[in-house]
């Protein structure tokens, strides 16, 4: 089983859907704020489908790509619930094979923090770039070393959740070597009345430099719109920002 597979239901029910839900809400002023009108949307790394599924209901064709075969079929079963069409696609981000396709392509919630591998991280924009058509805009979050390290010094234990059903704990470990940052996730769930459930996983996130990720946009053919420490409000990076967000350009 892959990471997010044993964990997809407790992370749909849980509160980290709400992230797709803020950066659904902050799209058309940020289309505004570039001068965007698009159609087509490819959101990589698309989880269990908040944000292509509210995309998608905005009028948009989108389609949504993520590795995990557990997430992708709760975004399944969302969109035919909500009636809406998706075309979604089990595929890894750096394995994108698409050309002049889209308008935007989006990935959110530090999804690119996943590719442990320098080389993995630009085969990915290199990926995005071919799939955009000209002048197409690439969006993105990625945490930032800074909230990594103090993820793993100052909250080095997190109960994310505490309710009647599910008892869910973070640890968090950085290794200052390889730029690593390890979550182990632990769920006890709760059927018939009993705490008869855990759920593991092990999740591993690297930290790239601002600089790291400059040299992998540039060499993948993209200019730099902004760099900013968060979408909503479009404020300046800090060294104390948890994320990073881009807005780049083909
Ligand atoms: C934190 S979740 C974010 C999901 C969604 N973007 C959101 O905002 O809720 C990270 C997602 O990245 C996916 N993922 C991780 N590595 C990936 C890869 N190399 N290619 C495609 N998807 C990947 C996981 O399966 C998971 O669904």
């Amino acid at each position: 089983m892959g990471i997010y597979d044993a964990f997809a239901p407790y992370y749909a029910s849980g509160g980290f859907t709400q992230y797709s839900q803020r950066m659904t809400e902050a799209f058309p002023s940020l289309m505004r704020h570039f001068n965007q009108t698009p159609e087509t949307i490819l959101d990589l790394a698309c989880g269990e489908g908040t944000f292509a599924i509210s995309m998608a209901q905005a009028g948009y064709q989108v389609t949504g790509i993520d590795r995990s075969p557990a997430m992708l079929k709760l975004a399944k079963t969302k969109s035919r619930t909500e009636k809406v069409s998706v075309t979604w696609r089990q595929l890894e981000m750096q394995h994108l094979e698409y050309e002049n396709s889209f308008d935007i392509v989006t990935c959110w919630f530090d999804s690119l923090n996943y590719l442990l591998e320098l080389d993995d991280l630009c085969a990915t924009f290199r990926g995005v770039h071919n799939a955009l058509r000209e002048n197409g805009l690439f969006v993105f979050d990625m945490n930032t070393i800074y909230w990594l390290v103090t993820l793993a010094q100052r909250y080095a234990v997190t109960v994310e959740r505490e309710t009647e059903e599910i008892f869910q704990v973070h640890r968090h470990s950085y290794d200052f070597d390889k730029n690593i940052a390890t979550f182990y996730i632990t769920a006890f769930v709760k059927e018939k009345d009993r705490w008869l459930r855990r759920v593991d996983e092990i999740h591993k996130e690297r930290g790239y430099t601002i600089g790291e990720i400059q040299e992998c946009l540039k060499d993948a053919g993209f200019q730099e719109l902004a760099c900013w420490g968060d979408l909503e409000d479009q404020s300046p990076l800090t060294k104390e920002s948890r994320r990073v967000y881009f807005i780049t350009q083909k």
